[in-house]
């Protein structure tokens, strides 16, 4: 009885959340798409007048050489810029406030994030700050920023998480473990470069997992509440894309045109989820990340299976229309039919991956807090088609348990 009071609670402020949506108009980069268009970004950058830029990505991308070219074509172009290269997955408040130092002592006029969603998430923050001369904490939540941030351009390495589209970065508070999301359209970037050639060398787990990811967005969105005729468009050409070329890149990573199209797919998926939102995969997946580091990926790719389980009864139809964009409808299989099929196929593909079903770190004590704070997640911030309650939530999470 009370759980269904507080579901009507829930219900209304998602109904307040999508009206906020259709008033708050939310900018789309200018988008480069295509091998070697971050090179054409660079130029782009230098038309657009900064002298100096702060370039924030990641150790690894450095040292494999990944940000060569592009160092190459800003030396050409005249654009000074300093390297941070200090952002780790899952960045921390104290990876922002450095690369907020760093910006400051150089005067950078401007961003340039090269790497996964993390050194793309640390430099909307650095972006956001270095303007509204705010903490982490006054800007975490929703509309908290007051005025422009510093322009952000940025080529994303992975697809992926589609931040390169977001209004929305998640920076984890490293002594209470909690993952902070920063949400308004002042930190969408203001161009984004989508080059399959920078992706060619990601190993084949985070290849796979990344991918997870960018499907679980599109997933998540198609059967939001908030969902629309846009995000529905974004989110079935996504699935559409992922479901034939994810498992071409993991296979073979030097694929460049499957690359290119999972660069594509990645960042339809961000234009769905960034305006029909999230659900319960994300809010379990962002525990998982804050409390044993599970690679962002890996935790949507366990948890999507289970909670498309419990959810399937409510969005029969919709993931049946999921399944139907998968490929998956052969010999008139009813609704119900497709809608198992994904789910199915969904598991299939975990195993093709080699992504376990269960997380290997999961343990027993944790479930109770684990359940509790995705439920906080989810119930403020994501239109889920059908409600769980904390018993439910834990009894999925017991089946996660290796
Ligand atoms: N802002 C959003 O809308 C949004 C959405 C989903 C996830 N996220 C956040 O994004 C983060 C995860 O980002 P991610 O999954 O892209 O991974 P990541 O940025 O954390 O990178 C994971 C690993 O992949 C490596 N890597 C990246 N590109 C590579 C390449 N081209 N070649 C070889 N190695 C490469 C990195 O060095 C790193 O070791 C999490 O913090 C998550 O919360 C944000
Ligand atoms: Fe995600």
């Amino acid at each position: 009885m009370l759980f269904s009071l507080k579901v009507k609670g829930y219900k209304a402020l998602m109904s307040a959340l999508k009206i906020l949506g259709k008033i708050i108009p939310i900018p789309k980069p200018t988008l480069f798409t295509g091998p070697g268009s971050s090179l054409e970004l660079c130029a782009a950058i230098a038309q657009m007048g900064p002298q100096k830029i702060l370039l924030v990505t990641d150790t690894v991308l450095v040292k494999i050489g990944l940000l060569d070219n592009i160092k190459k074509t800003l030396d050409q172009k005249g654009i000074e810029y300093i390297i941070y290269d200090g952002i780790k997955p899952d960045p921390t408040y104290e990876q922002v406030e450095e690369g907020c130092r760093l910006l400051h002592e150089n005067n950078c006029e401007a961003i340039l994030a090269v790497g996964g969603g993390s050194p793309i998430d640390a430099a909307k923050v650095i972006s956001a700050i270095a303007k509204n001369k705010k903490s982490i904490k006054k800007l975490a939540g929703w509309f908290k920023i007051r005025t422009a941030c510093l322009p952000l351009y940025v080529i994303p390495t992975t697809a992926g998480t589609g931040s390169e589209v977001t209004f929305a970065a998640v920076v984890s508070d490293p002594v209470t473990h909690k993952k902070t999301p920063l949400i308004d359209p002042k930190i969408v970037p203001i161009m984004a470069a989508l080059d399959g050639t920078l992706m060619t060398g990601i190993p084949s787990t985070i290849t796979a997992e990344t991918g997870m990811d960018a499907l679980t967005h599109a997933i998540e969105a198609y059967i939001s509440v908030n969902a629309s005729t846009e995000t529905d468009r974004y989110a079935l050409a996504a699935t559409r894309l992922i479901m034939e070329n994810l498992p071409k890149v993991v296979a073979n990573g030097q694929d460049l045109e499957a690359r290119q199209n999972m660069a594509m797919a990645s960042c339809y998926a961000g234009m769905a989820f960034t305006k029909a939102s999230l659900g319960y995969v994300h809010a379990i997946s962002h525990n998982f990340g804050a409390y044993y580091h599970t690679p962002h990926g890996r935790g949507n790719a366990i948890a999507l299976p289970y909670i498309l389980d419990y959810s399937k009864d409510a969005v029969i139809d919709r993931l049946a229309q999921l399944a139907t964009a998968s490929g998956l409808q052969k010999n008139n299989l009813t609704n119900q039919q497709l809608a198992q099929k994904l789910i199915d196929h969904i598991r299939s593909l975990l195993q093709k991956f080699n992504i376990p079903e269960q997380l290997e770190e999961l343990k027993k004590e944790d479930i109770s807090a684990i359940a509790k704070a995705a439920l906080k997640e989810a119930h403020l911030n994501y239109p889920v088609p059908k409600y769980m309650d904390q018993a439910a939530c834990e009894k999925l999470l017991y089946k996660m348990i290796a």
